[in-house]
């Protein structure tokens, strides 16, 4: 029984109060992000298993130890979505989107799954907002997403000293190389105390090591070479274009040579956005990502498609969530309008269409009457309750005269009002 009552673990029920927060970032991030020339897209809540292989990485730790993974009745391998950067990159060359006017620019709203250890922050069911341009291959492509995110933080009220933008530069294939041989060289140093999943690292994909969330193996990080010191010169001058583009807008970042990502389709930029709780000591402050992304010039060619540049970045809405809870302020839910309390079947039908007629209007009225057979004197308790701004009582006198009275709950005055001049009803 108590398989069926409980949810699976790390996932999140959202109730009416947590969906109402997420409708805020999510309308918030949707709409500054038209203002950039954004569109929306929603892709298949799983794809074919090789295309997260291929894109996020095989030696990653999502691909090795966070999928969903299935078979599906004809024997064919999917997965559900670990993040939507594959799966629009593999809609958008499905359906020819490149061949449209460039950049491309295409933002969406998803769940994600990851099969991670869940603690707070971390779940294995999530949702992010992402969005990603392709077919611009300049700093100010990446600068132009940094400063969409920056808009929507401001939007949300959460003020600019509450989070830091850190940025990286990864450089290159070549880059990666000599870097990739760089830590190779140190890592070996002391192969023996790595992990075993290290030891694979090193020989399949050096620059994971850095992923490692092995304690033992997290001390051997704070002396590891850094990639910015093996950008090459035109990397190396994408980078100085991508932070003269933020002075510009006069956007706060850091440079933080220790950010690699966990996915393998990045390229040159890369970033996130870290929260720090300030209450705590610097000890304790803990550092909350919730949004991340970067420059991925490789993936839409190795995907099937044309060389095509793209960049993007995705922020977690529950992260979110909390970074505005603890900084920011959420707009208080809606109270409804007006609680029409009735006495006698002939009046409830009266309340039944009045309620009808102003639900209907442009913008709806939230208006409430009884369909649960109450007596007035507890109609008139559940319009307290649910917060009601008027409420009226109508019975058959009300309906023989025409007339009612109209109470304003808040300051308890009374005003008649004209029942066949619906506009009167709500002050
Ligand atoms: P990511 O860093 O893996 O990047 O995820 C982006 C954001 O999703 C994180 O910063 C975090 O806020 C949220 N997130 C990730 N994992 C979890 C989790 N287990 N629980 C809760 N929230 C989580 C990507 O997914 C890339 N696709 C971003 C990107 C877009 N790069 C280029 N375009």
């Amino acid at each position: 029984m108590t398989l069926i009552t409980k949810a699976p673990r790390g996932t999140l029920d959202k109730l009416p109060s947590d969906t109402l927060k997420c409708r805020v970032i999510e309308e918030n991030a949707l709409n500054t992000a038209v203002a950039y020339g954004y569109r929306e897209i929603r892709t298949p809540v799983f794809e074919h298993t090789e295309l997260f292989k291929r894109s996020v990485g095989d030696t990653t730790d999502i691909v090795q130890k966070e999928m969903y993974t299935f078979d599906d009745k004809k024997g064919r391998s999917l997965t559900l979505k670990p993040e939507g950067t594959a799966c629009v990159a593999r809609a958008a060359i499905e359906n020819g989107l490149f061949n449209e006017a460039l950049p491309l620019k295409l933002c969406y709203i998803t769940n994600c799954y990851r099969y991670e250890a869940p603690q707070s922050g971390r779940y294995r069911e999530f949702s992010q907002f992402g969005a990603e341009v392709y077919g611009a291959d300049t700093p100010l492509c990446d600068v132009e997403l940094i400063a969409l995110a920056h808009n929507i933080f401001e939007k949300l009220g959460i003020p600019a000293n509450a989070y830091t933008i850190e940025i990286n530069s990864i450089g290159c294939p070549e880059c990666r190389r000599l870097y990739q041989d760089a830590l190779k060289k140190y890592y070996e140093g002391f192969k023996d105390k790595l992990c075993g999943d290290c030891h694979e690292r090193l020989e399949r994909n050096p620059m994971r090591l850095l992923d490692c969330k092995n304690p033992h193996c997290g001390e051997f990080k704070s002396n590891a070479p850094v990639i910015l010191d093996y950008n090459c010169s035109s990397c190396a001058e994408f980078f100085t274009g991508v932070k003269a583009g933020l002075d510009a807008l006069s956007i706060p970042y850091k440079v933080n040579a220790r950010i690699v990502r966990g996915l393998d389709y990045y390229t040159n930029t890369v970033f996130e956005f870290i929260y720090r709780d300030s209450s705590k000591s610097t000890d304790e402050s803990f550092g909350l990502v919730f949004g991340a992304g970067g420059r991925y010039n490789g993936l839409i060619k190795e995907l099937g498609g044309s060389d095509t540049a793209a960049s993007g970045f995705a922020l977690g809405i529950e992260r979110l969530t909390t970074v505005i809870d603890k900084t920011g302020v959420f707009p208080l839910p809606q109270k409804p309008d007006i609680y029409i309390a009735t006495i006698g079947e002939r009046a409830a039908i009266f309340a039944l269409k009045t309620a009808q007629e102003l639900r209907r209007r442009e913008p709806s009225i939230w208006a409430e009457c009884d369909i649960v057979g109450r007596s007035v004197k507890a109609q008139m308790r559940f319009a307290d309750k649910i917060g009601a701004r008027f409420s009226m009582v109508i019975g058959d006198n009300e309906l023989d005269n025409g007339t009612a009275v109209l109470k304003n709950m808040a300051t308890k005055e009374n005003k008649e009002i004209d029942l066949s001049n619906i506009d009167s009803f709500i002050g």
